[in-house]
């Protein structure tokens, strides 16, 4: 199965937004683990599957611990998945930067429980990438995607935070291949985004492709933090993260199998399930933390 990271440079461009919204649309069944060593955020966005709030303590905490308890690679992460309601699976992350320093000796166990996790996908939110990222998950993926927005700024920390990156994954051949970026942008504007972020990398002889853009759309973002309650599932930011990850997963399946994409791509994505977990999450009230 595949696993796909998302992270950032500097300005918290909505990784945890796309991260819930990708795993939710995702073609196949998939697990949303948040590694974002400052502190995760969904046990305040959405509650668990019985309308109580996520446990903090059941997820990458108790991973890490039956990894410490265990010389080997504790490879069955389903008692440490929650359901949210609506039917997402999640892998809740750390609490923030003293607790994530409590699990970081694990990264490496853990890396590989979600790289060879048998049942579905995972889509890790990395968060924003620096000192305190979990580089063995990001050794491990199959593609890592750094969200950015369109800015002179924002743009201007990705291509530092690149600089910072590659070399950090260059112990593999496939490093420059599988990382990418995905603008944030206004729908009407977002070709014109793409094109700009890629000259900006290609002039600072950074060799990563612009894989695709998400909707600016701050209603729906609201809404896959439990804020809103009307359906999403036609909300630009929700159909747009359906034909990116469309587009990833074609993508995934090319590189695992080198057939021509007429042959070997996957068939069109359906309302599926996970998608309609999405809906089943918003459709009914939802308050912060499912109380
Ligand atoms: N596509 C979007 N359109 C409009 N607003 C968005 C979008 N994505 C996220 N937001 C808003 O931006 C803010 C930050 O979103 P989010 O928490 O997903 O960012 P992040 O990059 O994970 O930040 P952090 O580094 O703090 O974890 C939230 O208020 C969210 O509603
Ligand atoms: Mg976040």
């Amino acid at each position: 199965m595949s696993l796909v990271v998302l992270a950032a440079g500097k300005g918290a461009p909505g990784v945890t937004t796309v991260a819930v919204a990708l795993a939710a649309v995702w073609p196949r069944p998939a697990v949303l683990v948040e590694a974002d060593s400052a502190g995760g955020d969904l046990v305040y966005r959405l509650p668990g599957a019985d309308g109580r709030p996520l446990a903090r303590d059941r997820g990458l905490l108790s991973l890490a611990a039956a990894a410490a308890r265990s010389d080997r690679v504790p490879a069955a992460l389903a008692e440490h998945v929650q359901r949210v309601a609506g039917g997402l699976d999640v892998l809740v992350g750390p609490a923030g930067l003293i607790q994530a320093a409590g699990i970081a000796a694990s990264w490496p166990a853990m890396a590989a429980a979600l790289a060879a996790h048998p049942d579905a996908d995972v889509v890790v939110d990395a968060g924003r990438l620096g000192p305190d990222t979990p580089l063995p998950v990001l050794a491990r993926a199959d593609l890592v995607l750094l969200l950015v927005r369109p800015t002179v700024a924002a743009v201007a920390h990705l291509r530092a935070t690149l600089g910072w990156l590659m070399p950090r994954l260059a112990g593999d051949a496939r490093t420059a291949d599988r990382v990418g970026v995905v603008v944030r942008a206004d729908p009407r504007h977002a070709a014109a985004a793409r094109r700009e972020v890629a000259e900006v990398l290609a002039t600072a002889g950074l060799p990563v492709p612009v894989l695709g853009a998400v909707a600016e759309d701050p209603a729906a973002a609201a809404g896959l933090a439990g804020q809103w309650t009307r359906a999403l599932d036609r909300a630009p930011l929700v159909a747009g993260a359906r034909d990116l990850a469309g587009a990833l997963d074609r993508r995934l399946a090319a590189d695992r199998d080198p057939l021509p994409a007429s042959m070997s791509a996957s068939p069109p994505t359906s309302r599926s399930a996970p998608t309609a977990a999405v809906d089943a999450v918003v459709d009914r009230p939802i308050r912060v933390g499912g109380r």
